[in-house]
This record gives C-alpha cells, structure tokens and sequence, in this order.
C-alpha cells in the first residue's frame, strides 16, 4: 500500500450551480490544505471554468464527469476529452453506474471513452461495479473483472499510470448502503490481481483502487484503512466540505 498514493475525489454528480460551486470550494480550500492524499473534485461541465479559477495555487485538481471518445463532430450534447485538457481540466471519471443505468454506457462505450481520455492527456477515474443482483447470483468478481478487462482494452502500461479504478458496487451507491470494509476490500484486491495479469505484479501493486459508495465522514477511516483500498470516490459527503474534508484526513 505504501508503494502508491491514496487518492479521494469529489463526485459532485448534477449538483451545484457556479455561486454554490465557488462557495462549497472556499469553505474546502483550507480544510484539504497540506493532505497527505491527492484530492480532486469532478463536477459538472458548468462548474469547470469556476472549479478551475477557485482551485488554482491549491492542492485540489479538478476533473469532469464524463467525456466523449471522439476529437469532435456531430455528437450533439457531448464533451469531448481535447475540450476538457484546452480547459486546464486534469481528472475525468469513466463508465460511473449512472451513465451506463441511464445513458446507455456499455463496455465497449466505456473503453473508447477512456482511450479519448488518455489520448488527450487527462487522469481517467474509471469506475467498475456489479449490480445488486449480480452480487447475489455469485458473479461480482466475473462482472468487475470483465468491466476491467474490456474499460483497458488497448491501454498500455505506461498508459496505466495514468488510470485510477473506482470500485463502486452499485447497491451501494447514494443508498446509505455502504460495502463492509472487508467486501471493498475483497473486491479491490480481485480488480488488482486483474490488473496484474494483464500488466504484471508491479503495475498492479502500483495502481491505485478506489471504493465508492456510500462513503461518509463515518465510515471513511475504516474502508481506507484496508490494505487494496487506496482512497475513495465520494458521493453525496463531498458536497459538505466538512465531511469532505474528514475523509481527506482519513486518507492522508
Ligand atoms: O461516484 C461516487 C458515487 O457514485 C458514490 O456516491 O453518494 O454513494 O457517495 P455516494
């Protein structure tokens, strides 16, 4: 664990305007100071500009939510990754649970996106996860570790570096229903032995995995302190800046 970085990033999902945007990064500034962690906050495109500004000589990078796996053309409502790195924008989350629940995200969608991301530059934050009744059928690690497989598809492992996973099973997400530690735990060191396979032992001990789901200001500590779980992808708790902030500490 101690040869990579924990990492907690924000995911403000569809929330805050700019003025609350501003706002809910003032108050974080100070609080996150000096984290021993990385510490990004993905939000929405109309919040880019103002995270960026507010952000700025700070120790908080600043990512999108998703990103298009095309350079540009008639893809009417989308991002593309070019648009985001012209920005000064670093991060980007890929393949979350709600754009493959409501968006139509498939595997496949997922890796092109990711391929985008990392030909343009940016830090990708890919996101894995079964479902509640895969959990159930016994497939967790077949699911997680397909989604893996195919997100890479063509990634180097110099390219690698670049990538961190998010575990977040998506029973747990914005449920309150949060993986016991020993179930995040279990799942990341599954993605990690994936990840090993496909590009050695030392890329996978150096990859950082996050949990998300359903992390608080309650439970961080607990989750972070498991050996494969490096940091965490944060909900609904990073649109409070104190409770954001608890997290922080209990990664750094
Ligand atoms: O990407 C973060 C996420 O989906 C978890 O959301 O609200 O359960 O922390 P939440």
């Amino acid at each position: 664990k101690t040869l990579r970085k924990a990492v907690i990033a924000g995911n403000w999902k569809m929330n805050k305007n700019r003025k609350e945007a501003k706002a809910l990064i003032e108050e974080m500034k100070p609080l996150v100071a000096g984290a021993d962690c990385g510490v990004v906050i993905c939000v929405p495109y109309t919040n880019l500009e103002t995270a960026l500004q507010a952000t700025e000589g700070t120790n908080i990078k600043v990512g999108a939510e998703n990103c298009h796996w095309a350079k540009s053309g008639a893809f009417t409502g989308e991002i593309s990754a070019d648009m985001l790195t012209e920005m000064g924008v670093e991060y980007v989350v890929i393949g979350h649970s709600e754009r493959r629940q409501y968006f139509g995200e498939t595997d496949a969608t997922v890796n092109q996106r990711v391929r985008a991301a990392l030909d343009a530059g940016l830090n990708v934050i890919l996101c894995v996860g079964e479902l509640l009744e895969q959990r159930e059928q016994g497939i967790t690690e077949e699911v997680c570790g397909m989604q893996t497989k195919v997100a890479l598809g063509g990634v180097s492992k110099e390219e690698l570096k670049k990538i961190i996973i998010a575990y977040e099973p998506v029973w747990a997400i914005g449920t309150g229903k949060t993986a016991t530690a020993q179930q995040a735990n279990e799942v990341n060191h599954y993605i990690r032995t994936v990840v090993g396979g496909l590009y050695g032992q030392d890329a996978a001990d150096a990859m950082t995995i996050q949990y998300g789901g359903s992390m608080n200001a309650g439970n961080a500590e607990e989750l972070l302190a498991q050996p494969d779980v490096d940091g965490g992808l944060i909900g609904g708790a990073s649109l409070k800046a104190a409770d954001f902030s608890v997290i922080v500490k209990a990664a750094s």
